[in-house]
């Protein structure tokens, strides 16, 4: 089956009328539809499929003869995939292009006459952008062990219902989610092909590149606790106005991130109760801060937090400040990547070495496996929005790449 077909099959599901954008939040209907779209690609190639304990989806390509899971001996996988979810109003691409084009490299090597010496994965982890439960990578952060399954039992979506609750609706055991280490000790190498999230590779002139390291980043909740009143009559001397200090910690960030280098942005904000005419009882905003080096990412928090509190202090308001998820500067295994360069340049494939500051469920797992990334040119640059595009040559390109390196890793 041609790209295009698997591609198209995949694209009305959770896309917004309106935005065009796309909303794929985590154990949704939608989220069901992707899970079993993901399934039906998996079994109209012989694939085994399952569900792992933290609710990430795997079909597997085994070698002819292989004993199966967990035999002794055995050799260890190759997995590569991404996620299926979006941010809200995201782009088709962001995640998608990673798993189909995973599909779509089994379907070339098979073409091609190659078999699996060694298990062949395709993974689509859960809840990648943390766009519902508000943690990033949360599924293959649970399955590394990077958090803890209790506290990710208690995270809870903007209606108040907790991913135990979600999961369990949606036919999902939460209790057994956590660490899978007997499923992570197979695995031998991790590659996430991703749409790149920059520009770099249009002004490079290239489709493709391998991913070099990816920046430490994390978000951090800011909740202004103030006193609601009167938007007539409250006299300003008399306010205790939340709003102010966030504003105050919006421009701290945008300052502190040009200052240093960094990136800061405040994309999510929620004022309570809401009314035009009254002073907000409390404001909760999202801090989402990246670095390129961990001491200029906390150099940023703290100038932002910082600002925030002497602007709430200054009008009376309370701050509490903490961290929902923080994931540390990741460089790719070298090894890995290396060999990707070599049976890309094989092939006659130019690939030029990326850094990101963009995270991916690849940096968690790097922690617990060999893991590389190969980006795939994206014309504007433009991420996490329905504006995100690849050309469909470059999405050739990207398979034909992914199918060079797991040949290689796989098949050899
Ligand atoms: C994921 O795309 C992220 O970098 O937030
Ligand atoms: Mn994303
Ligand atoms: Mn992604």
């Amino acid at each position: 089956m041609s790209f295009a077909t698997l591609w198209e099959s995949l694209l009305p599901i959770g896309r917004d009328g309106l935005s065009g954008g796309y909303r794929r939040f985590s154990w949704t209907p939608e989220d069901a539809a992707c899970r079993a779209w993901f399934t039906r690609a998996a079994a109209e190639r012989d694939l085994r499929v399952l569900t792992d304990n933290n609710g990430n989806l795997w079909a597997w390509w085994d070698p002819p003869g292989w004993p199966g899971p967990g035999a002794p001996g055995g050799s260890k996988a190759v997995v590569t995939g991404s996620h299926l979810d979006s941010v809200p109003d995201g782009g088709a691409f962001d995640g998608p292009l990673g798993v189909v084009s995973a599909f779509a490299a089994v379907d070339l090597l098979r073409e091609r006459g190659f078999l699996p010496v060694r298990p062949l994965g395709i993974a689509a982890f859960s809840e990648e952008e943390g766009g519902r439960f508000g943690v990033a990578c949360l599924g293959s952060r649970l399955l590394a062990g990077a958090i803890e399954p209790g506290r990710a039992r208690a995270l809870a979506d903007t209606a108040g219902v907790t991913l135990a609750e979600a999961m369990a609706a949606a036919g999902h055991d939460p209790d057994g989610i956590g660490p899978d280490d007997g499923l992570l000790a197979a695995v031998g190498a991790y590659v996430e092909l991703h749409i790149e999230q920059g520009r770099a590779l249009a002004d490079l002139g290239a489709a493709i590149a391998i991913g070099e390291q990816i920046w430490p980043h994390g978000r951090w909740r800011l909740d202004f606790t103030g006193r609601p009143d009167h938007a007539g009559t409250a006299t300003l001397a008399d306010r205790h106005d939340p709003m102010l200090p966030f504003a105050a910690a919006v421009l701290a960030a945008r300052k502190a991130a040009a200052a240093h280098g960094a990136r800061a942005t405040v994309g999510k904000v929620t004022a309570e109760p809401g009314a035009v005419n009254a002073v907000s009882a409390r404001v909760s905003a999202w801090l989402d801060a990246r670095g390129p080096d961990e001491r200029t990412l906390q150099t940023v928090v703290g100038e932002v937090l910082a600002a925030a509190r002497e602007a709430a202090a200054g009008h009376g308001v309370q701050l509490a400040a903490g961290p929902e998820s923080v994931t540390p500067a990741v460089v790719f295994d070298q090894d890995l990547r290396e060999r990707l360069a070599s049976s890309l340049a094989e092939q006659g494939i130019p690939a030029p070495l990326l850094p990101t500051g963009a995270g991916h469920d690849a940096g968690v797992l790097a922690a617990r496996v060999p893991t590389a990334m190969l980006f795939v040119r994206n014309p504007t640059g433009v991420s996490h929005s329905p504006a995100e595009h690849a050309e469909p040559a470059d999405c050739a390109a990207g398979v034909r790449a992914l199918a060079t390196v797991l040949e290689d890793l796989a098949c050899r």
